[in-house]
Order: structure tokens, then C-alpha cells, then sequence
């Protein structure tokens, strides 16, 4: 598996499993096992995803090495500030019974919808962030779901700029501007719902691409991200699937498939505007 280094030299693999509605104990065991089994060694969850503590038992009882296992965290929107970012992120680690974290990410911007100081609020939270980081409880740290204005307004203060941004992307949600910031700035890309939230797996003119590349629309949408120099997060709790988007690595898209599938227009996906959304239940 070919790996992706950020800027201070982390590496990571360019698919990782999407852990987001996982949050019964057992159900999260069986995911990791199967997930591990497989070859995943990258891990997202979140606070917001209320499955922490169950992420954290199964890395116990699965005894998955810490050095070769990656997991990402995110702190969710009600700890947003410089000490509230940190309490978070060490009560995360408790938690998941973890010294430290490879990742931790701002899950939402704080944007104007909730407050008119949004770029302070920001501002002092990545604060937070850097300190986190310069301090040794996580190997990296990053945002998501901002826009770039957000990311522009964060710079301006920011001592260690974001390495990763996660954000929605699959065929039909391509943001070729935030590409083209991110590859200038050194911030590497993660694609959250690949698959559009598994509304792109019925669509028909994908269906066409994949079966001239081998691949099920799954795999397609997923190598089409790691061709674009995405790190992957697609998630399902089922072994088979698991697997199918494992191997999507092998697949090899011609430059026309990639062509058609950056052009083509939105056909599925959760599409949340980070400006816009107020009621964050379940995201
Ligand atoms: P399930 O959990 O029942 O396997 P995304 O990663 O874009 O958020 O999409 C997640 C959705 O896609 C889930 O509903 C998941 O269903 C479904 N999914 C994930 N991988 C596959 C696959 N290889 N084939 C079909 N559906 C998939």
C-alpha cells in the first residue's frame, strides 16, 4: 500500500475506515477485527460520534499494535476555545484509553451562523490545537468541513497551519479550488463520504464507468479519490464490502474515466454548506 506523508513527515495509508454510526460495543468489535483483517490500519471517529469508549475497548481487546495502528479523533463544536479544546481532547483520550492520538481535527468550522466572532472562536480553538500538538497528545492536527474562507481567516493566526483537511468529496463533489489551496498550503485532503453517503451506488452513468474499469461503482468512486492524492474514509460495518473498497487500491482508472467522473455533475451526497447549518444533530 503506497503511503502519504504529511508535511512533518507522519504517514499515512491512502484508505482508512470510516467509523461514524458505529457505536454498539460488539458491533464495534466485529468492525475492527474485520476492518483490521482486511489491512486497515487508519481509524476515524469522533466525539460526536458517541463511540469512543467502544472504539477504544475493542483496540484493547483486539491488542492492535499503537505503533501501527492510526487513529483520528475530532472535537465537536460545544468545546470549541483554547482550554475547552484541550480538556476535550484529553477527556477523547480517556476514553479511547490512549496516550496519544494520530490525528485530531476540528470537526465544523465555527462559522457566522452561530456567532459573529467566528475567526476568534476558531482562532483560539486551533490555538488549542497547536498546543495539543506541540505538547505531544496528538502526532497531527487538522480541520473539517471548512470552506475557504474559513481556512484563509484560520492562517492568519495559525503558528502550525492544518496538515489535513477532511471534507466531503467523491465524483460529483469535486472542489477543484480547495484542491488547488490545499496542494499550495501542504494540506493533505481526506474524503469523508466517498461513496455520497452510498447514494452514488445506483447511479448509472457510474455504473457504466465501473464496469469499464473492473471495479464496482464502490471501487471506482474510491480510487477516483486516491487518484486526486486523497486519503479515503468509506464506511461500512459489513466484511465483504470492507473488503471491496480495501482493494479499490488496485484498480487502475484511464485518464478519460477520471476525466468523466470529475465532471460530472452532483448526483448524491450529504452536500452540507459549514456556513449554513444550524442543527448539527447526527452529523
Ligand atoms: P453499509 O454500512 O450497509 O455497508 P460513505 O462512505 O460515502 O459515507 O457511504 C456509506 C454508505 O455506503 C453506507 O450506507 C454503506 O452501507 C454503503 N457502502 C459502503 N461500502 C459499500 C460497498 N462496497 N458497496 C455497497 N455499499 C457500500
Amino acid at each position: 500500500m503506497n503511503s502519504i506523508q504529511l508535511r512533518n513527515g507522519v504517514s499515512f495509508p491512502p484508505i482508512g475506515a470510516g467509523l461514524w454510526k458505529i457505536t454498539d460495543r460488539q458491533m464495534m468489535f466485529q468492525v475492527m477485527e474485520s476492518a483490521w483483517q482486511c489491512g486497515y490500519r487508519l481509524f476515524d471517529t469522533a466525539a460526536a460520534y458517541s463511540n469512543e469508549v467502544a472504539l477504544g475497548k475493542a483496540l484493547q481487546e483486539l491488542h492492535l499494535p499503537r505503533d501501527q495502528t492510526i487513529v483520528q479523533d475530532k472535537l465537536w463544536i460545544t468545546c470549541y476555545g483554547y482550554e475547552d479544546a484541550q480538556t476535550a481532547c484529553k477527556r477523547s483520550l480517556k476514553k479511547l484509553k490512549l496516550e496519544y492520538l494520530d490525528v485530531y481535527l476540528m470537526h465544523w468550522p465555527a462559522s457566522v451562523r452561530q456567532s459573529d466572532n467566528w475567526e476568534e472562536v476558531n482562532a483560539e480553538t486551533w490555538r488549542g490545537m497547536e498546543t495539543l500538538y506541540q505538547e505531544g497528545y496528538v502526532r497531527s492536527i487538522g480541520v473539517c468541513n471548512f470552506k475557504l474562507h474559513h481556512l484563509e481567516a484560520l492562517t492568519k493566526t495559525a503558528v502550525v497551519p492544518p496538515f489535513l483537511h477532511q471534507l466531503e468529496c467523491h465524483p460529483g463533489m469535486l472542489d477543484k479550488k480547495m484542491e488547488e489551496y490545499c496542494r499550495e498550503k501542504g494540506i493533505q485532503i481526506q474524503a469523508s463520504s466517498p461513496l455520497g453517503n452510498g447514494q452514488l451506488l445506483n447511479n448509472s452513468l457510474l455504473s457504466e464507468a465501473a464496469s469499464e474499469s473492473n471495479a464496482t461503482i464502490a471501487q471506482l468512486c474510491l480510487k477516483w479519490g486516491m487518484d486526486h492524492g486523497y486519503i479515503v474514509l468509506p464506511k461500512t460495518g459489513n466484511p465483504l464490502r470492507m473488503r471491496e473498497n480495501f482493494s479499490s487500491q488496485h484498480i487502475e482508472l484511464s485518464i478519460n474515466t477520471m476525466q468523466l467522473l470529475d465532471n460530472i455533475p452532483f448526483c448524491g451526497g450529504l452536500a452540507i454548506d459549514s456556513d449554513e447549518v444550524n442543527n448539527f444533530d447526527g452529523i
